[in-house]
């Protein structure tokens, strides 16, 4: 597979999951964009610049991949980009419903294809929402997240 992908996601905060995502489209797609998504309607506990940083600091190691945000439609952030493949990982099947409805809105849409990667074992169980329950509640984090955004994560959430 060649061209550019595009992998959009909240990312609040990354986790190891995502960053094994990225890292996959990158060994498979010539260019990887990971979009976040600006959300005012959503409270966030990372600001954009905050959840793009992080992103940039896991994935530095990743040539052929850029980080950039946006916002409304992610259909309209491919349309600009003239990217019109995006890429997600799939955990099990409580992503599949909603990822499935997702991706047939948007190539009805856009004309935008979605191709879901399925998540690597050991990640399988990994959402920034349960990274953060853990987070509040004292435990550790090792190997859901870097010790970056563990650290991040302590310094906001206590
Ligand atoms: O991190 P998430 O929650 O899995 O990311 C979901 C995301 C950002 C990919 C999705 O909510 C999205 O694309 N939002 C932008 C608005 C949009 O285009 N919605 C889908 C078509 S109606």
């Amino acid at each position: 597979m060649s061209a550019a992908v595009v992998c959009p996601g909240s990312f609040d905060p990354v986790t190891c999951g995502h960053v094994d995502v990225f890292a996959r489209a990158a060994a498979r797609f010539d260019h990887v964009v990971v979009a976040v998504l600006e959300n005012p309607q959503k409270q966030s506990t990372f600001s954009i610049e905050e959840r793009m940083a992080l992103i940039e600091a896991e994935t530095a190691g990743i040539d052929n991949l850029e980080v950039t945000r946006f916002s409304g439609l992610l259909v309209d952030f491919c349309d600009e980009r003239g990217v019109h493949v995006v890429c997600k990982g799939l955990r099990a099947v409580q992503d599949f419903e909603y990822e499935v409805q997702m991706a047939q809105m948007n190539r009805h849409i856009g004309g935008v294809e979605t191709v879901f990667l399925p998540s690597s074992p050991e990640h399988a169980f990994v959402s920034s929402s349960l990274v953060k329950e853990v987070v509040r509640g004292g435990r550790s984090v090792d190997g859901l997240v870097s010790e970056r955004v563990a650290e991040a994560l302590r310094r906001r959430l206590g």
